[in-house]
């Protein structure tokens, strides 16, 4: 009976090594993008953001990390945009500032989504200190929106952290494109 537990327990632990092993390396922490986001602002939203996509998982150098977050911030904005003009069907329910809001807001939106085009060119094309300007163009729309949904009459929670967070992303890409290009 002893040896029979025996027999058990060796193959189980090394089961259970193996598949903890296994689990950690799941999604295996880069180190660049580690590096990468110590050094911008949004330190936590960099991490978890860049570590959830799975490029983010293989990539070599920072202009490969830049890319990584502005397509996160695009594909963010999409989002937001879509979740704006669907709103908009339903415009009856939103008082008339807000609506004002929210139209405006889907301008800012569809310029920001402009801009981040340009920046996936410009990143390709390792033009940082261009692609500094338009990622701060992107910024200034989501705070142009945030701003008219932050005043009195206007109020919209949900769409102002949408556009909060979207901006935050948007820094990360300016973050990265400073530390390449610093003047
Ligand atoms: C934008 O990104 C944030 C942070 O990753 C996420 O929590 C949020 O759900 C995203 N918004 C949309 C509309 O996809
Ligand atoms: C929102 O408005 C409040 C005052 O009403 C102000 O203190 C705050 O800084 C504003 N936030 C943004 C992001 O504009």
């Amino acid at each position: 009976m002893k040896s029979m537990k025996n027999n058990v327990a060796l193959p189980l632990s090394f089961f259970i090594c193996s598949s903890f092993f296994l689990l950690n390396n799941a999604a295996p922490e880069n180190k660049i993008v580690t590096e990468v986001c110590q050094k911008v602002r949004e330190k936590n939203l960099c991490l978890s953001s860049l570590s959830a996509e799975h490029a983010g998982q293989d990539a070599k150098d920072i202009a490969a990390v830049g890319l990584i977050a502005i397509n996160v911030a695009s594909n963010n904005g999409s989002a937001i945009s879509v979740f704006i003009k669907n709103t908009l069907v339903d415009r009856e329910h939103l008082g008339p500032s807000v609506e004002q809001n929210f139209e405006d807001c889907a301008e800012n939106f569809d310029d920001a989504m402009q801009e981040l085009d340009d920046a996936l060119e410009l990143i390709t094309s390792k033009d940082f200190k261009n692609l500094k300007t338009e990622m701060g163009a992107a910024i200034d729309d989501a705070d142009a929106c945030a701003m008219l949904l932050n005043q009195s009459g206007g109020k919209d929670l949900e769409l102002f952290n949408k556009a909060n967070i979207f901006r935050q992303l948007c820094s990360i890409a300016y973050d990265i494109a400073n530390i390449v290009a610093p003047n």
